[in-house]
């Protein structure tokens, strides 16, 4: 019965937007985001990645669509996913042998992966993209 009490009592903020995260958790949404996209994504990669390789004509294709800006933009921005990805994805091995587990470290690790994937992603984007 007080248990009952007591859930009733719990505050229920079901807005969304009005929810402060904190980097940490931030991250954690990016990196689950990222692994869900990567993963359905695999697929169509592969088959673009395959029928590029085809013959010249289809790799001259693909090179043309690649070229167009806002292709270049979405591939901007699935190489950061897959940065992102990458990076927090160490913090959490890291995270799992306890290393980096108090609160100060792990804001600091979330800053580091938030840096080291951007300035990845702009080093491999201007490397293969442009
Ligand atoms: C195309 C490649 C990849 C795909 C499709 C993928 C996909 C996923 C997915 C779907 C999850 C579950 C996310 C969740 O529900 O929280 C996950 C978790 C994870 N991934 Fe990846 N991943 C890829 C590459 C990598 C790489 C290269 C690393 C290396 C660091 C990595 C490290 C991790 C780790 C450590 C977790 C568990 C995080 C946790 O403890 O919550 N992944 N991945």
């Amino acid at each position: 019965m007080a248990e009952i009490a007591i859930k009733k009592k719990r505050p229920k903020n079901l807005d969304l937007l009005s929810i402060r995260l904190p980097l940490p958790g931030i991250l954690s949404i990016i990196h689950r985001i990222s692994g869900a996209v990567l993963f359905l994504l695999l697929p169509v990669l592969l088959w673009l990645f395959q029928s590029s390789l085809a013959s010249p004509e289809s790799f001259a294709t693909f090179k043309s669509v690649v070229g167009h800006p806002l292709i270049k933009l979405i591939l901007l921005g699935l190489i950061w996913l897959y940065m992102h990805h990458f990076c927090a994805g160490i913090r959490y091995l890291l995270l799992d042998l306890h290393k980096g587990i108090d609160l100060e470290s792990a804001r600091l690790s979330s800053w580091i992966v938030f840096g080291v994937s951007i300035a990845m992603t702009l080093i491999i984007g201007a490397k293969v993209l442009w």
